[in-house]
Parts: structure tokens; sequence; C-alpha cells
């Protein structure tokens, strides 16, 4: 299973990053908002700068949603860097826009998906990620991890289709170690879930424990 961190800071990238457990990284226009990343150009740098840190797929999305918008913001954003993969909404024109990127070998991450058909037809116009949101269903009172299984169960009928689901929209520990159970190929979260992981209170108390008899032992030594 891949993890990509869900975010546009450069530091948490890093952070991540240096744990030694990152694949990718994912954005949308949110969250380089949140980072005060406006204007083509910043948008374009900071990019360059995501790919500076990571080894690739760094998900750049694109903010036109007619054909010929996406297809040209799409290709500036593939120049930046061959790590990028360019995410493109799940719409009718973005179906096209995925097709033609996929006859370029370039790599498409198709988001804002909230059913399994649209999961489908994403794949079948060559996407290379599918990104089903599971916090986002949950947050309407509809099961997110349903869905990722639902689409599992579906792309397992059909490997030829050659998509990976993505799992998006992941906000806590337990949607990641479901997104694992269930077999996503990839989970996109902040990295508040990964350090969740790592936590235990039983580590952190019997590396204490541990740390303790190591001293005792060697004030003994000392004393003998
Ligand atoms: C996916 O690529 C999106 O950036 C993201 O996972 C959305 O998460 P949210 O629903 O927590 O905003």
């Amino acid at each position: 299973m891949k993890f990509f961190i869900d975010t546009a800071n450069l530091e948490d990238i890093a952070q991540a990053y240096d744990m030694g457990i990152l694949d990718g990284v994912t954005t949308n226009p949110s969250l380089m908002a949140k980072e005060n990343i406006v204007g083509d150009q910043n948008i374009k740098n900071h990019y360059a700068k995501i790919c500076e840190i990571v080894d690739d797929k760094v998900s750049a999305e694109v903010l036109s949603t007619d054909l010929e918008g996406m297809i040209k913001e799409g290709e500036e954003l593939a120049a930046i860097s061959p790590k990028i993969v360019v995410k493109i909404p799940m719409i009718k024109d973005g179906l096209k826009a995925i097709k033609h990127f996929a006859s370029k070998g370039i790599r498409t991450n198709c988001t804002l998906i909230f059913s399994a058909g649209q999961a489908l037809l994403a794949a079948k116009a060559g996407a290379t990620y599918v990104s089903p949101f599971i916090g986002r269903l949950d947050d309407i009172s509809q099961d997110g991890m349903l869905l990722i299984e639902e689409i599992k169960d579906i792309f397992d009928q059909y490997p030829e289709l050659n998509t990976e689901i993505l799992a998006a929209s992941v906000r806590h520990s337990m949607h990641l170690l479901k997104c694992a159970r269930v077999g996503a190929d990839v989970a996109t979260c902040p990295l508040g879930v990964f350090e969740a992981l790592l936590n235990h209170p039983l580590t952190d108390k019997g590396l204490a424990a541990f740390i303790e008899a190591a001293k005792t032992m060697q004030e003994e030594t000392e004393l003998a």
C-alpha cells in the first residue's frame, strides 16, 4: 500500500518524507489557498518545490473545468516535473482530458469521486488513480468505506483497467487502517494521521521502563 500526504505544506511534506514512509503527495486548490499560494507562477513554483522534496507522484489539480482549459493547464503542470500527476475533476470534460493525457503518457488522478460508477468511468478513460472521498461521504451520513470496498470489488474483476484506488479525504487512523484492510492501493491523508498511527502509550511506557532498567544496570556495574 502506498502512503501519500494530503497537503501543500512544505514542512509537513518534508517531515513525512523523513519518516521514510512517503510515496507521494496530493494537493487541491483549497490546500494551496491554505498555504497562501495564489497566482499561476506562484502555484507552479510551489509544485516545483514539492517535487524537490519527494521522489515521485505529486498530484497537481487543474482549475479549469472545460476540456481546452484542462488540457492546457494539465500540460503546463506536467511540464514542471515528470513527478507531476495531473489531477482532474470527475466531470464529462474531465473524462475526455484523462483520455487525452493517457494517450500522451501523462499520469492522471481523477478527483471528487463519490460513486463506484464514477470510478469505473474514470478507469475506462485511462485514469492512473481514482480518488474516492471517504470523509466527505461520512460527513453526510453515508459510509465512505463502503465505497472503497465497492470500487475494489469491481476493479478486481477487471485487472486490465490498470487504475489504482487512491482513498482520499482520509481523516483519521481508523480510516487509513480500514483502507489497508480492504486493499486500497493508496491512502492520502494529513501528517497527523501518520503520527496517530505511530504513537501508542504502551510503547512510551515500555521504552521508559527499558531505559530505566538499562540505567540501573549501568549504575550497579559502576559500583561493583
Ligand atoms: C484528495 O485528494 C483531497 O485533497 C482530500 O483528500 C480532501 O480531503 P477533505 O475532505 O478532508 O478536504
